[in-house]
């Protein structure tokens, strides 16, 4: 099996081409590399020992992923490529509507008329928006999304949901993940991202290495066990393990699915600050900020229906993800080399 993976070189996609390639899957990567560096995929041939593929593409590029297509025999893809940054999102709302919908709509045409109809698509728990209660599962309502990125994913659920009514033939796994944190073992794959970080783990590593003075903790007045907010962080290989399963559910037939992909179990800031501490040897200075508006007291998973159907568990804990992130943070102060 031949898979395309978009934003391939990107945090998750990186760790999910390892475990593809590990797994006997062959990989094609498409990425601009607009948010990345080509080092990664270095590091993914590094690890794994595997030859691929990689093309330098944007996937708004209709010839070029056309030409892409026509090269490989591609039998699914992977769509990981997209702008991620919240706040971002807020002050460029038409950079974000133009590269993760108009981006997804150019490769599904361009899948279409290639005859490839089966694709995994990174969701993501912001979907279910302000008022679900958590655990939350698949078939809760979805909207009420607070921000032009989270609405790009809901969006994009709904125009995947639409082509699959209108065609029958596609294959559709949407994966909504909650957090996902950690890094690849081995110390030589993570998170790196450009300028502060805006999410909780890489903002703690860099506190921790010396580049940030102190965590700023986003309200401590939630209805929560220490009244800061609480989330289902999940490990990244985890995550990356849950896409090989979905890659062979699309593979396996037809129809749309959808699958939450957290481990069920939710933890406060200050937990993670401590149970970072403790896997790191490493004091956090914080200090207690006001609430950080779209911020949600409390947001985990039910994940029994992948369990079930997929037959995917996350299997690593909150020890080992602060773990690894301190491994990847502490071997690589300036994330990948340019
Ligand atoms: P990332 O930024 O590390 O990876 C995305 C990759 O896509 C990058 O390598 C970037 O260069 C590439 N890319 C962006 N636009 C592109 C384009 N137009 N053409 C080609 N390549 C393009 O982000 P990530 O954390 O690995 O996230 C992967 C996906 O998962 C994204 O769609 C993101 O929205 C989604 N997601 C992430 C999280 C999270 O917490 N990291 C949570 C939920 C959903
Ligand atoms: C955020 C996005 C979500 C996106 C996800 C992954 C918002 C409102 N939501 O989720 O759409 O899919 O990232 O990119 O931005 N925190 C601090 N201090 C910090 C950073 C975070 O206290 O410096 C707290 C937050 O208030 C939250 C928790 O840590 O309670 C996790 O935050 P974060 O890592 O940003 O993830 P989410 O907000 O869950």
């Amino acid at each position: 099996m031949s898979v395309l993976v978009t934003g391939g070189a990107g945090y998750i996609g990186s760790h999910t081409c390892v475990e593809l390639l590990n797994s006997g899957i062959d990989v094609v990567i498409v990425d601009n590399f607009c948010n990345c560096k080509k080092s990664s995929i270095d590091r993914i041939k590094a690890l794994t020992n595997k030859a691929f593929t990689y093309y330098e593409c944007d996937i708004r590029d209709y010839d070029g992923m056309d030409e892409i297509f026509k090269k490989e025999s591609i039998d699914s893809v992977i769509h990981f490529a997209g702008l991620k940054a919240v706040g971002e999102s807020v002050y460029k709302p038409l950079e974000y509507f133009d590269n993760n919908i108009n981006g997804t709509l150019v490769l599904l045409d361009v899948m279409r008329n290639n005859g490839c109809k089966k694709i995994v698509f990174s969701s993501s728990a912001t979907v279910y928006g302000m008022n679900n209660i958590s655990p939350l599962t698949e078939d809760m309502k979805v909207g009420g999304v607070t921000n032009p990125y989270g609405r790009t994913k809901l969006m994009i659920e709904e125009i995947m949901q639409d082509l699959y009514v209108s065609d029958k033939e596609w294959s559709i796994c949407l994966l909504r993940y909650f957090n996902p944190i950690g890094a690849h073992k081995s110390g030589t794959m993570g998170e790196d991202p450009n300028g502060i970080p805006n999410n909780l783990m890489p903002y703690i590593t860099q506190v921790a290495i010396g580049k940030l003075d102190h965590l700023g903790v986003y309200g401590d007045d939630y209805d929560t066990h220490d009244g800061t907010g609480v989330r289902d962080y999940i490990h990244v290989v985890d995550l990356a393990l849950g896409h090989v399963k979905a890659v062979e559910k699309v593979a396996s037939g037809t129809g749309l699915n959808i699958y939450n992909l957290g481990t069920g179990k939710g933890y406060s800031v200050l937990d993670v600050v401590k149970a970072f501490e403790k896997a790191s040897g490493v004091k956090i200075k914080y200090e207690i900020l006001d609430r950080r508006p779209g911020d949600i007291a409390t947001c985990y998973s039910d994940p029994s229906k992948a369990l079930k159907e997929l037959g995917w568990k996350a299997e690593r804990d909150i020890e080992e993800m602060c773990e690894d992130s301190w491994r990847w943070q502490s071997q690589n102060p300036n994330g990948y080399p340019d």
